[in-house]
């Protein structure tokens, strides 16, 4: 049963597709990868199947010889040649097959540094045990813009990600649009994305960075300039103000209690750096970077119990009374 079951369980792994699929080919870097992929996989497959094709033949032969070895004739003594030239023909195809793939190669490389160059957006990420920092550079600077665990990329336009982490080694990777790039303490390393259709994906941290380092997701949203554009205008606004008296008590909570030394809400006097900026929390899609979707139910059991629903993250739980939590997560739901 084990063993019908071991047999059984890699199929399961066919269901990789999607917004997280590194043959999805939907970047331009990650096009040419799987191009090379299937080049490379037809042509060691057939190789492959002419190896077996040869020792086929060879123990088919070798049991006719034993067969008729009582009345020999010498018969097999003429096979030498054809092993020769078979062999050549074998050395022969190994070199230009070797040759195909060393080529494909190198114009792969070629049309990956060819099609991200003079990138026209700039994005700095720096990962933190267990989160994305993401910060858009414009040449304004004072419309530059800060958010976590989520990355807007206009379609077609060549992106350069500038990467450093606070801490240990991550690793950026968004399968869809392109290979892996480690983030590694104090070193600047970077990766080009070109993504070529819209759509929602998932980058996911591929270097284990800690216990929580499954929980360490970034939100891809790939839409269309306009689209972009209008993102950027929403994101470079200070947070809404609480319209509301819970939500104006849950602000009040948030900028004279622990949570303003560690998060930024721009507009007010929340400013802290070293946690993820909540100036727009509730327009992502995902909560702690990928941990829960962001609803309000959601929303309001992470503020009340953290190190429950990710345990050994920095953020503490602190001990909250039902109004408090009931406040502080109807003024985050605001902060659209
Ligand atoms: Cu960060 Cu794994």
């Amino acid at each position: 049963m084990s063993r019908v079951a071991a047999l059984i369980l890699p199929l399961a792994l066919c269901g990789c597709a999607g917004f997280q699929n590194a043959l999805g080919g939907d970047g331009g870097e990650g096009a040419n990868f799987v191009r090379l992929f299937v080049l490379f996989t037809a042509v060691c497959t057939f190789m492959y199947l002419l190896v077996m094709a040869g020792l086929l033949a060879a123990v088919l032969r070798r049991r006719r010889n034993a067969d008729e070895l009582t009345v020999d004739t010498g018969k097999h003594h003429e096979s030498a040649p054809l092993v020769t030239r078979a062999l050549a023909a074998w050395a022969i195809l190994i070199g230009i097959g070797l040759t195909a793939l060393t080529v494909a190669s190198f114009f792969t490389d070629r049309s990956n540094a060819t099609i991200t160059r003079d990138p026209q957006l700039s994005i700095k990420v720096t990962g933190n045990q267990w989160w994305w920092d993401v910060q858009y550079s414009f040449a304004d600077t004072s419309k530059s813009i800060r958010t976590a665990n989520e990355l807007h990329l206009p379609v077609g336009v060549r992106a350069e990600v500038t990467l450093e982490s606070n801490d240990v080694i991550h690793s950026f990777w968004i399968p869809n649009l392109a290979g892996k790039q480690d983030l590694i303490p104090g070193r600047v390393t970077d990766i080009q994305l070109v993504p070529r259709k819209t759509g929602m994906y998932r980058g996911q941290c591929a270097e284990f960075c800690g216990v929580q380092h499954a929980h360490m997701a970034l939100d891809v949203t790939v839409e269309s300039e306009a689209e972009f554009d209008r993102w950027v205008a929403a994101q470079q606004r200070v947070a809404f103000a609480p319209a509301s008296p819970v939500e104006l008590s849950g602000y009040k909570y948030f900028i004279t209690r622990q949570c303003s030394s560690c998060h930024n809400i721009a507009g007010t006097q929340a400013s802290g750096t070293v946690g993820p900026d909540l100036t727009h929390v509730a327009s992502r899609t995902s909560i702690a970077a990928g941990t829960l979707p962001m609803t309000s139910a959601n929303l309001a059991r992470w503020v009340a119990d953290p190190q429950a629903l990710k345990p050994g993250t920095n953020m503490p739980t602190i001990s909250l009374t039902e109004d408090e939590k009931r406040a502080l997560s109807a003024y985050l739901e605001r902060l659209k």
